[in-house]
């Protein structure tokens, strides 16, 4: 079956899994596998996987513990003496079965091992399908900071299956579901005005939404794979809400993802020029019907500008913010000062408390 996307170095399907892995697996003809997942895609997802691929039960491989907490040098560590232990040579497939962190960093324990093994992204959430599967960024977290370690290094392909979505959460659906809002305001008019139509994500057409989504990722991707510029219009949300997600993470109620994003969109959107012609009001709107708002004490709104200096967009010691521009696939910087912050945030808290 002909790929759903052809990047120049790797294709991308989406769709039943076993209507694509199989065949491309069988040409391929690797002879050795190795399948990374965290303990709950072993759980949830291995049997799915194994269902819709028939690929057999006794599949060497590793399991890591789930969270963003153990994307690190220890569980890496861990990974390559697994890999080692299974006596895995470099003509190997590793497959990285799970959300963005089992991508990220299985791609990058692949990518390094034995100086690269080639490796397939079998993404299980929405976000890792719509968002961190495609586009070769590879990496763990280090001295607290997210991604900080790292390379681009492509897999060799890409299989998005919404088949998996049965064994998220809705707050885990709705997590992903934050970044298929910003690619629809990135580049796809079309999608943006379906998405407003939208109440209930269990029963959204995924295959569809999902394609329409990725097109746009990979669109950006392909106009500037090594982030030189335009590539940055995907963190749009991402420079207030990284800083959310940090602040927050270490609390008794850390926010997801998405969650993070969804304020951090709600905020950067209100920072935006008019020349953006960012649609302020109708993203309020769709966010408040996807997104619980968590207020955020003004007190925590200095230690966010300290968390916003670690962005790794910064340039000469300065916060820099991605907004999509008016045109699709166009991106405005934007360099806030503290007082921006300060009054995004404060436009936030007032929404909450106006319950809009
Ligand atoms: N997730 C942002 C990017 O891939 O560039």
């Amino acid at each position: 079956m002909k790929p759903t996307f052809q990047l120049p170095n790797y294709p991308i399907w989406v769709g039943p899994l076993a209507q694509t892995f199989p065949a491309w697996f069988e040409s391929a003809g690797y002879t050795q596998v190795f399948l990374i997942a965290d303990a709950e895609t072993r759980k949830h997802c291995l049997p799915v996987f194994l269902q819709e691929t028939g690929l057999s039960a006794d599949v060497p491989g590793t399991t890591i513990p789930a969270g963003e907490h153990f994307k690190n040098m220890h569980t890496c560590a861990h990974i390559w003496q697994d890999m080692l232990a299974a006596g895995l040579d470099r003509k190997a497939l590793v497959i990285n079965l799970g959300g963005g962190v089992v991508g990220d960093m299985g791609g990058f324990c692949a990518a390094t091992y034995k100086r690269g093994v080639d490796f397939v992204q079998i993404p299980t959430t929405l976000l890792s399908m719509t968002d961190a599967s495609v586009g070769g960024k590879l990496g763990i977290d280090f001295n607290g900071i997210k991604n900080a370690i790292g390379l681009f290094g492509d897999p060799v392909a890409v299989f998005a299956d919404p088949i998996f979505f049965n064994t998220l959460s809705d707050r885990e659906l709705r997590s992903g579901f934050a970044e298929v809002i910003k690619h629809a305001i990135i580049g796809d008019a079309e999608l943006w005005d379906q998405l407003q139509q939208l109440n209930d994500l269990r029963a959204v057409h995924w295959p569809s939404l999902l394609k329409a989504s990725i097109a746009v990722k990979v669109k950006v991707v392909e106009l500037d794979p090594f982030e030189k510029d335009l590539r940055a219009v995907l963190n749009f949300g991402h420079t207030i809400g990284h800083a959310i997600e940090s602040y927050f993470l270490n609390t008794d109620t850390p926010l997801t993802h998405g969650e993070a994003i969804a304020i951090g969109m709600f905020c950067e959107a209100e920072l935006a020029p008019a020349s953006t012609r960012l649609p302020r009001t109708a993203l309020a709107k769709l966010l408040r019907r996807f997104f619980s708002f968590r207020t955020i004490p003004v007190e925590a709104f200095p230690a966010l500008w300290e968390l916003m200096q670690q962005d790794k967009k910064n340039t000469s010691g300065k916060v820099r913010i991605a907004l999509p521009d008016a045109e699709p696939y166009r991106l405005h910087w934007l360099e806030p000062a503290f007082v921006e912050l300060e009054r995004s945030l404060t436009v936030y808290e007032d929404t909450i408390k106006a319950g809009l």
